[in-house]
Parts: structure tokens; sequence; C-alpha cells
């Protein structure tokens, strides 16, 4: 592939630096481990172990001045139409930081104000009735952020209510959560920007169907007139609006049921986290912008070394939905080949991301990072101080934490091979000196800034999602062939597992 004139510096590094050890780069500048970190409030990052050097990362410090990151950062704020190919602004950060003296992010920040008081109400309601159980029915940005974030701050909880989530078309889910649910003490939140997802609409029936009455039935919806069809009344119906992505969406009335798990002022806490990053990548200057930082390391690994592979590891199960946050976060926002002049990026995108949990995951995946064939980047998350009182644990926590990043930078050698430990392999260590929904506010928005940056540098729309689309219309169309009711199946190989089911199906 001919190399685009603005990625040549950054291949000219790569190919001096491909072949050079971590421990060689970290020994050759001992000021790095201090020096290659940025700490934002109770969030520090330490990318000392990313196989740059001082002079690559001025190139891609170059690089994001070239796709002029800070402009478009600028843009994301004042809602300028970042989201080109559906003509609209991304104003995420308009739910949560007043930022920008653009009238449009203004009035988008007072109509966010105006959404959360009508939640807090309707937060106000629920804790003084009777009920005891919250099912939130959504999937994609409208499950996974208030699903993370629930079970991430469990410490936060106020205990009034139990909360469950369900997402899948499969519907052994809901069925299984039924029997364990009594319908006169169950709320159910059906959140869906679209209102047209088929997944939710699907268990808001089965849910709705068995609730009977509908006054304890919520909406969160941008399509009001759908939702208020579906027979919910329009004083339960939180708005959402086109400028915010699903992905992009837990800051919004879509938080109803972390909301109703942690308490407003929790939520609230959240969202000042998450305004204490929008001001930091606003203000602070380029080599000390922590999401631009995040940026440029997955840059430099997936341009510059050509990895084609990220995991995430929290080494704190109240993160364990983490990576799977992250994935429609990144994956859904970067996974594109289509510039938005439409034509090809040139370089390759988004990363397959993927993660687990520490320290389980070092019993299962850990082999093939330290001794498989690929390199794969990890991202390690740590929390300093833990919300329990069990000191011995939290030390071993800590000890695998850094033990890990270590030994897959540094590697040791050994006379048989299958003992030997290749090293070299990059890592980025994020640590939180707590676990709170301001600490977690702050790491989210963080993840997507850094979303943002890249999507800029490679010059794609990190907001539409054209690519789902495909597999929604086909699935649409098999429907009647599977209830039996029509045919029209021209795919020989669909054809061929439709008449297998349909001899075992009955
Ligand atoms: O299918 C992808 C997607 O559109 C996501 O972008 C979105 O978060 C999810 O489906 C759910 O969409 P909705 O909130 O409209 O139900």
């Amino acid at each position: 592939m001919r190399i685009a004139p603005d990625w040549q510096a950054l291949s000219l590094h790569a190919a001096r630096l491909c072949e050079k050890p971590l421990r060689e780069l970290i020994a050759e500048d001992p000021a790095r481990p201090c020096e290659f970190t940025v700490r934002v409030g109770a969030l520090y990052a330490n990318f000392s172990r990313q196989r740059y050097d001082r002079e690559a990362l001025v190139a891609l410090f170059a690089l994001a001045q070239a796709k002029q990151v800070p402009g478009a950062f600028d843009d994301l704020f004042a809602g300028v139409e970042v989201n080109r190919s559906e003509h609209r602004p991304a104003l995420h950060t308009a739910l949560r930081s007043n930022l920008s003296a653009s009238e449009i992010s203004r009035r988008a920040h007072q109509e966010a104000l105006t959404a959360r008081a009508r939640m807090a109400a309707l937060v106000a309601e629920l804790e003084a009735s009777d009920i005891t159980d919250i099912v939130n029915v959504g999937i994609g940005g409208s499950d996974l952020g208030p699903r993370l974030a629930c079970e991430a701050l469990r410490d936060f909880s106020t205990g009034r209510f139990r909360l469950h989530f369900i997402n899948n078309a499969d519907a052994h889910q809901v069925a299984q959560l039924l029997r364990t649910l009594d319908r006169n003490k169950t709320a159910i939140i059906l959140v869906s920007k679209t209102f047209g997802t088929q997944e939710t609409l699907l268990n808001g029936r089965i849910l709705c169907d068995w609730r009977g009455a509908d006054e304890r039935v919520y909406a969160v919806t941008a399509n009001i007139e759908k939702a208020a069809a579906f027979g919910v009344s329009p004083e339960r119906i939180l708005p959402m609006w086109d400028w915010v992505g699903g992905r992009y969406s837990l800051w919004s009335s879509v938080g109803f049921a972390l909301a109703l798990a942690i308490g407003m002022d929790g939520f609230q806490a959240m969202l000042d986290g998450a305004a204490a990053m929008d001001a930091h990548v606003l203000e602070a200057q380029s080599e000390k912008n922590l999401a631009l930082w995040h940026a440029l390391s997955l840059i430099w690994n997936r341009n510059g070394l050509g990895l084609d592979s990220h995991a995430v590891i929290p080494y704190d199960p109240r993160l364990e939905l983490l990576p799977d946050y992250l994935q429609q976060l990144f994956m859904e926002s970067l996974g594109k080949s289509a510039c938005n002049n439409g034509g090809a990026p040139g370089v390759a995108t988004v990363p397959v991301l993927w993660g687990g949990v520490g320290t389980s995951c070092q019993h299962s995946f850990f082999q093939a990072l330290h001794q498989g064939t690929d390199t794969v980047p990890v991202e390690f998350i740590g929390v300093v101080r833990p919300a329990h009182g069990y000191p011995d644990s939290h030390c071993a926590q800590l000890a695998n934490l850094f033990a890990q990043a270590e030994a897959l930078a540094n590697g040791e050698d050994n006379f048989d091979t299958q003992r030997r430990y290749p090293g070299n392999r990059p890592s980025t260590m994020i640590l939180l000196d707590e676990l709170t929904p301001h600490s977690l506010g702050m790491l989210l928005a963080m993840y997507e800034h850094s979303v943002f940056a890249l999507a800029t540098i490679w010059g794609i729309n990190a907001f539409d999602q054209w690519g789902v689309q495909l597999g929604k219309r086909l699935a649409d169309g098999l429907l009647p062939a599977l209830a039996g009711v029509a045919d029209g199946v021209n795919d020989p190989v669909t054809r061929a597992l439709l008449d297998e089911i349909g001899t075992r199906s009955s």
C-alpha cells in the first residue's frame, strides 16, 4: 500500500523502532517511566511501556496537529455537524458540561437539564412507591452503559431497588427473569433511541403483557410517538435526541436505571467526572492531553506496528463489563473502511477490541498474550484503593497487575524455547485512585474522546453505524419464512439451513 504523505514520518519511526526491545527503550531513557504519564484528577495513565520513543511521539503529536484534532474537538463541543453522513452534531458532552459558547450546545445543555429534572422526579416517585425491582429493556447503547455503570458502582447503590437488564432477542433471558419477579412490585424501563429495535420491542411486549397495567412502564426514547403508540403514557416517557449517539448516551435519561440504583447525587457525580474530563480535553496542551495520548498510542500500535488487536484488562471485577462497553464504543464508532469524503482511509482503522478481568484471565488467555505468535497491546486498568477491607487480597491483586505488565514488556530468556518469554509486548497502565461515580465518569469520557481523536485522524465518522443495517434488514425478510407464512428465500445456504431446521423444529 502506498503511504500517504501525512503518515510517512510515522512509518519511518516505526521502521526504525519495530525491532527495538522495550527494555532498551526504557534503559536508554530512564526518565520515561515518570514522564510518559498523564494525571487528570483521580485518573493516572502510564504510557512508558508503549514501543515509541520521544522522537516517534513528536511525530505522533504532529500527525494529530496535521489532522486538526484540536479544532475537531472545538467543533464537537460546539455542535458542528460532525456526524456528517446523518447531518447531525454529536452533543453528548452537552449532557454533562457546558463548555462551548455556541448557541446550539447551550440549547442542548438546557434540554439535558430539563430532562434530568424530569428524570429526578420519576426517580423520587419510584423511590416513594412499593416497587422493589426495575427491569431495563434495551440493547447496545441502551443497555451496555447503564449495565456497566450499575455493576461498577454497586458499592454506591442506595439499596432501594434490585436492577435487572434484558437485552437479547433470545427469550430464555426474559422467561427466566419473570419467574423471579412479582409483577405488582416491578417497574419496566423501555430504553430505545429509535423505539424501532426488534429485540427491545419483543422483550418490551413480553414484559408489558406480563405486567398488565401500564402505570409502572417507563420509556426513554427520541421517538416519543412510537413509545406512546406502544402504550407508554407521555408523562412516563423521558426524551433523548438525535444529537446523542446510542453508545454515547449513558449521560442522558438512558442512565435512568443507574440513577435508580445509585440515586441522583451519585448520577450527578458521574456527570461531574465526565465534565472534568471534557474540560481537560478541551484545555490541556496536546502533549498532556490524556485522551489524545491514549488515541495516539492506539495509532502507533495499529498503523505504526501493524498490530490488529487491542486487549482491555481491568484488574477489578466491578469493571468486568468494560471490555463489552468499549467494544461497542470503539468498534461501532471506528469499524469503518470509508472516510467522510467517501474515499478509503488509506490506513487500517479499528483493531479488534476484546478483553476480560484480571486476575481471572491470567488463568485462561494470558498464555497467548505471553507466548503466542501475535503481539497484542494490552490496556491494564487498576484501582488503587479498594472499597473492601481485605488488604491481603488487594495487595495480591495489584502485585498481579504490575507483574503481568512487567512480564509482557521484559520477557525472560531460557535455553528451552518452550519456557522462553519473548517480551517486548506493549501495554498502557491506567490507575484510578478509587472506583467512584466521579472516576468512572472521567474514565468513560476519556474513552469517548479517544475515539473521537482516532476518528478525526483516520478521517471517518465516529457517530454512524451503517454496517449494522444489512443484517437487520435480512433478518426482517426471513421472519415470514421462519413463521411458515411465506418463503421468498433466495440465498441457497440460508435455504438449506431453513430446510434443516424445518425437519427438526416440531
Ligand atoms: O444496531 C446498532 C444500534 O443501532 C446501536 O447503535 C444502538 O445502541 C442499538 O442498536 C440500540 O438502538 P436503540 O437505542 O435505537 O434501540
